[in-house]
């Protein structure tokens, strides 16, 4: 079986695939791993460590693309790459279907089997293929830096000869995976840390690691789906989340958003008022900049200045450690291939969840409801 790792091309992505302990690792398995010259050099992994763990080194991508049984990348190719994919194929990564569906029809139509691994269920068998917690993770912890970076004080009560300096007062808005390392790093630089969610099993986390628990009164077992998801609210919920969390984000210095919910565009937790009603120097990091924002202001990858208060928006932080995120994510596509190999060869069992979750189309047709409905709305 012939794996390829082609050179990310989206704009701003520097991390890779697969970085070369992990090729060792499948080629021990009886794969071939092919990988673009020059594809991990933004994350520190040079062609020759490539060589060393077993990869071969392609110059052609459109060549390394049409010969592989199995191609792995970052983010979704473009449509072109798509093209040159062999009948048959099977594609691996985070492909986001949602973002732009007319991949899809391309897919369909080289009956490539594709799996898109943000749809990973989050079962604890699946935890060792968990992209989406591998990278909000890093994520959370960027964040973290990026406010403490921009803002013009410090973060940790200082007792000094000239004087007491109070600590930075940050408020952390939906608690996962981001969420919980947001926290976690705020508290190491020494900040005070208040965060909310709207899944009462969140108060707990947030609490042991020493932050405060604000409370609006609508966090509900209800609010969570099946898969562990916050569900949306409702508009009352809504307007009576906003109320409380605005006398909050008024007092804090810093506020880092992380909501999420799947399929919707984010939740507006800050609306433009209470940006405006900020103290002058304070920090807004969206992190739910790619699904419109938990703050109206946000603008996606840009610095939104509002009367001196900054509204960032960073879309894809993982890639700001690019070696690191790549040696996680790298893992996580690697126990996911080895799930799906068995004696060399790639043999699928769609009554395995994390199989029939993760895949979106199989032998000409797009898998499940959501796929099925998306590839109907792709233009022909
Ligand atoms: P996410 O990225 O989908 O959303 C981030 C956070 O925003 C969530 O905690 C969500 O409850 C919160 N949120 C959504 N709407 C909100 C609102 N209006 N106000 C405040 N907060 C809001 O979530 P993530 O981090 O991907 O986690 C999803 C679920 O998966 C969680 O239940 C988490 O515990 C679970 N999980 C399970 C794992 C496992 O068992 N293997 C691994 C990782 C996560």
């Amino acid at each position: 079986m012939r794996i390829a790792v082609p050179a990310e091309t989206a704009a701003a992505e520097t991390r890779v695939a697969l970085v070369p302990r992990s090729i060792a690792q499948l080629v021990a398995a009886g794969a071939t791993v092919d990988v673009q010259a020059g594809a991990g050099a933004a994350a520190g992994y040079s062609d020759a460590a490539y060589g060393e763990a077993g990869a071969g080194l392609a110059t052609d991508r459109n060549r390394l693309l049409g010969d592989a049984d199995l191609v792995t990348v970052v983010q979704r190719p473009a449509p072109a790459d798509l093209k040159q994919l062999k009948p048959g194929v099977v594609l691996v990564g985070l492909l986001d279907p949602g973002g732009d569906p007319q991949p899809l029809r391309l897919l369909t139509e080289q009956r490539a089997t594709a799996f898109r691994l943000e749809a990973m269920p989050r079962i604890s068998r699946a935890q060792d293929m968990d992209v989406l917690s591998s990278m909000a993770t890093l994520a959370g912890y960027k964040a973290a830096l990026l406010g403490a970076d921009r803002l013009p004080r410090l973060f940790p009560l200082l007792m000094t000869a000239a004087g007491t300096i109070t600590p930075a007062r940050v408020l952390v808005l939906g608690a996962g995976v981001a969420g919980l390392q947001a926290i976690a790093t705020c508290k190491r630089l020494g900040a005070v840390v208040e965060a909310y969610d709207v899944r009462p099993a969140v108060r707990d986390q947030v609490e042991s690691l020493g932050a405060r628990f604000v409370e609006v009164g609508i966090e509900s077992e209800e609010q969570q789906d099946a898969g562990g998801y916050a569900k949306e609210l409702t508009e009352d919920a809504q307007r009576r989340e906003q109320e409380v969390i605005g006398e909050h984000v008024r007092e804090s210095d810093l506020v880092i958003t992380t909501a999420f919910v799947p399929n919707k565009k984010a939740p507006v937790l800050i609306t433009k008022a209470m940006v405006d009603g900020m103290r002058h120097g304070s920090v807004v990091v969206d992190l739910a900049a790619p699904a419109g924002g938990n703050c109206e202001y946000t603008r996606p990858d840009e610095d939104v200045d509002v009367n001196g208060v900054t509204v960032l928006g960073p879309t894809n932080l993982p890639a700001t450690v690019p070696g690191q995120a790549s040696q996680l994510y790298s893992h996580n596509v690697t126990r996911f291939i080895m799930q799906i190999l068995k004696d060399g060869e790639i043999r699928l069992d769609f009554d395995d969840v994390v199989v029939a979750q993760t895949c979106m189309t199989h032998d000409g047709k797009a898998m499940g409801e959501q796929m099925s409905a998306l590839l109907a709305g792709a233009a022909a």
